[in-house]
């Protein structure tokens, strides 16, 4: 028995399997329904968006979009435990034909507090700035509407009190706070400030790192080295809509300790899985295309696999036949 599969009720194999976690290959509304209730710390996640323009993994239409969303928002209600968190990462779009924007994202976090019983623990932004222009007719055509670099990411929790510690994702100083730490006498004399807020001495205490915004600003443009390095070599598109690995890694180290359980039910290419492992926290990830699990693989092998074992990973894995990352050398580091 590995680390993962004793959560599902029902024996279950996966597609692949790594030290920490698996992935498996279905409708994430069966899976999530077969996992024991109350033993999930963390479901991070990224949906298929509901654009106008229907991509190759397929959209419900915006009208349908909430509902059909909702439905997985109920089941990880029920496995979460009770300090756990859902975490989601939702475009915006625009309404179909006119320059304005579907309310979705919104329609979705307040429907999943009311109806659902989540607590918005707190909305997050996630901007893109190597996000491209779009849509082109708004945009570069007729120059109405600015370019849309912003994702909504939902921070919803099972109580008021999720587990959550800043202190596991501080960021670097700026360089003025650097300077103050070093020398605070000649930076602040504690006073009272307009605003009211008392800056005390204590202020100037290091630390260690400055603490997070939620607007988290973090380009789009990995490389992806293992994994787009695989996927060139067996002549494969990437996965048309990955997030890159600093979101989930954010949330996963703010929001869980090593040993925790995390969840991906729409992985793709398994970016939540790939960084879960490398952080030690079990996990749990799911996606209906079994293609994209297969290449998903990449990201756990050494650099520089040789092809031969490429394609016979992903052969494998099309075949059904069960495999153990670690017999490709889980990496334990991301090379992206
Ligand atoms: C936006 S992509 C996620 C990409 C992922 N964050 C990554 O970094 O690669 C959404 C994924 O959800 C999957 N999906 C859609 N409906 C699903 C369902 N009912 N069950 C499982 N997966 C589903 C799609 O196949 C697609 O790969």
């Amino acid at each position: 028995m590995d680390n993962v599969s004793s959560t599902f009720h029902s024996s279950r194999q996966p597609v692949y399997r790594a030290e920490y976690g698996a992935a498996y290959c279905g409708d994430s509304l069966e899976l999530l329904a077969d996992l024991k209730d109350g033993t999930v710390n963390l479901v991070v996640t990224s949906p298929p968006f509901a654009l106008q323009r229907q991509k190759e993994y397929g959209n419900e239409v915006q009208d349908r979009y909430v509902d059909w969303l909702l439905q997985f928002a109920r089941l990880v209600y029920h496995k979460l435990t009770p300090d756990g968190s859902f975490v989601i990462d939702i475009g915006g779009a625009y309404e179909k034909g006119v320059p304005t924007r579907s309310l979705y994202p919104f329609r979705f976090a307040i429907r999943a507090c009311d109806e659902v019983g989540f607590k918005l623990a707190e909305d997050f932004y996630w901007f893109n700035p190597s996000k491209l222009p779009s849509p082109i007719e708004w945009v570069n055509k007729r120059k109405i509407r600015v370019k849309d670099s912003v994702n909504t990411v939902w921070w919803l929790s099972k109580t008021e009190w999720p587990k959550a510690d800043v202190s596991r994702v501080l960021t670097q100083y700026s360089d003025r706070m650097k300077k103050l730490l070093q020398d605070p006498e000649s930076y602040y004399s504690p006073k009272k400030r307009p605003s009211g807020h008392d800056i005390s001495k204590g202020f100037a205490k290091d630390n260690g790192g400055a603490i997070p915004s939620n607007l988290l600003q973090i380009p789009n443009s990995e490389s992806n080295g293992q994994y787009l390095r695989g996927c060139k070599l067996l002549e494969m598109l990437g996965h048309p809509a990955r997030f890159p690995t600093k979101l989930p890694e954010f949330f996963i180290r703010f929001l869980t300790q090593p040993g925790d359980l995390v969840v991906d039910m729409f992985a793709g290419s398994n970016t939540t899985g790939s960084v879960a492992e490398v952080e030690a926290r079990r996990w749990l990830s799911f996606d209906l295309d079994l293609e994209y699990l297969a290449t998903s693989a990449f990201r756990f092998v050494q650099p520089n696999t040789p092809e031969e074992q490429l394609r016979e990973l992903y052969a494998a894995i099309m075949a059904g036949l069960p495999v153990d990352m670690r017999d490709y050398f889980v990496q334990k580091k991301l090379f992206i």
